[in-house]
């Protein structure tokens, strides 16, 4: 057992009186309105119409209705006494064909919630890029093309200058080895490419994006925190022997390491010997405007992973040992529980000299609520969140310069491939009826934060 959980009794105050925390959500799971208002499509809406692509065949289209229910949701976050609120901008809500006309009545709509937040005394933190790219620019070849280059660079400057003014937090990007991996090389989330043809170049232009992002932010808000946000898993190998170790360090590269070094002036790893052929992508040039000093890097850890050689496996020569073959505790998403991943994913990006502040910008779990009596009973969320807290704690106690915590997520709602089953929220929803009913773990974190 490592060191944490049962050392500290959790109280707010031990984290420092700036320590910032708050709730992260993401405007493609929970608005839905997909066609209103002017909104174009985005890659989920036609990747969702793909049979077999999404569990149960579930669909975005509503979600949580946030686009209708925006001011009761963020009265809740008021209610829980949450203070920071992140969201992400809908690229197709704002500028329905990706590039070029900008929707007025996708700008109204931010504004409002930026207001609102504004107006309750909730600081608004937002995602500029969370996955919904307009389905407009994929047909152009999305993240393929290098033209997304300039395409990124209008769409943050777009929300630069109409939020701007309000907005002081904001992160580029929403975990790039996630949206590239799944996206464009498994081919399991929109767009559903796959292949190294479509991975290695999707890498290299988010890089791009992110960096240039990082650099209009701060060019036309210099006095903005920016930041941008990676996943993150603590790897450990199988075993000791020499070829697990191999293995594990390899996936470590492409899981965890990929885009914090190359954002970081550090070029790509070169122990997965497929990232060479980035080269293939870059210009003369590249290795300038791939990089940028974030104020604050977002991690996101969710769970560890085990990882085992297996020659057989193309690129990467290695495979994760499920969790569900460990006998070890799990949630809905098949993912080991296990706090003292995040305190090692804190240690590992805190050793970047590069890296100024880290703040946990999503952590969380899905386990299988049921509602007895409009009670939500959450104890293993509840639980989870503590142990993570307490693991966080430790992490900053020994020195590491972690300065927030934001929970995923508010309410539950569409998880991507795994559609609606995977319920992360605090506040629990009937997707039928759209009524909220506020988990234990939500009322927990409210009081914490009391
Ligand atoms: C990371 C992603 O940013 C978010 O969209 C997702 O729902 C959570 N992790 C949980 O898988």
């Amino acid at each position: 057992m490592e060191p944490g959980i049962e050392n500290y009794k959790l109280n707010k105050d031990l984290f420092g009186d700036d320590f910032v925390w708050g709730i992260s959500t993401a405007a493609p799971q929970i608005e839905g309105s997909c066609d209103s208002d002017g909104r174009g499509k985005s890659v989920w809406d036609v990747f969702t119409e793909i049979k077999g692509k999404v569990l149960n065949g579930d669909k975005p289209t509503t979600t949580c209705d946030f686009y209708n229910r925006y001011r009761d949701d963020i009265t809740l976050v008021k209610q829980l006494n949450i203070p920071n609120f992140r969201f992400s901008i809908a690229w197709p809500r704002i500028m329905p064909s990706g590039t070029g006309n900008v929707n007025q009545a996708g700008i109204d709509y931010y504004n409002q919630i930026i207001n609102y937040c504004l107006e309750l005394g909730i600081e608004p933190w937002v995602t500029i890029y969370h996955w919904d790219l307009p389905y407009a620019l994929e047909q152009k070849g999305g993240w393929t093309n290098r033209e997304i280059v300039n395409w990124f660079g209008n769409y943050v400057r777009v929300c630069a200058d109409n939020f701007g003014d309000r907005v002081k937090h904001w992160m580029v990007m929403n975990e790039p080895a996630v949206f590239t991996g799944a996206g464009y090389f498994l081919g399991i989330h929109a767009p559903g490419r796959t292949g190294i043809k479509n991975f290695l170049p999707a890498i290299h232009h988010s890089v791009l994006c992110m960096a240039a992002g990082g650099k209009i932010l701060r060019e036309r808000l210099p006095d903005a925190e920016i930041g941008t946000t990676f996943s993150c898993s603590y790897i450990e190998p199988y075993s000791e022997k020499d070829k697990d170790v191999a293995a594990a360090k390899r996936a470590d590269a492409m899981i965890n390491r990929l885009f914090i070094e190359a954002v970081s002036g550090m070029g790509y790893p070169d122990d997965v010997s497929v990232f060479k052929e980035i080269e293939n992508y870059m210009l003369p040039g590249d290795e300038k405007l791939m990089a940028f000093d974030f104020d604050f890097i977002g991690i996101q850890n969710y769970t560890r992973e085990i990882v085992k050689s297996a020659f057989w496996v193309p690129y990467i020569g290695a495979k994760l040992v499920k969790a569900e073959d460990r006998n070890v505790p799990i949630t809905s998403m098949k993912w080991e529980v296990h706090a003292p991943a995040i305190y090692h994913a804190i240690k590992q990006f805190n050793a970047y000299p590069q890296v100024k502040k880290i703040i946990i910008t999503e952590n969380g779990a899905a386990f299988p609520d049921v509602v007895i009596n409009e009670v939500v009973n959450d104890t293993e969320r509840l639980t989870y969140l503590q142990d993570h807290l307490s693991q966080v704690l430790r992490a900053k106690n020994e020195g590491c310069k972690v300065a927030g915590y934001f929970v995923w997520t508010l309410t539950d709602n569409f998880e991507w491939a795994e559609g609606y089953h995977p319920r992360f929220g605090l506040i629990y929803i009937d997707f039928s009826t759209q009524q909220r009913i506020i988990k234990a773990s939500g009322h927990w974190y409210g009081d914490f934060l009391k």
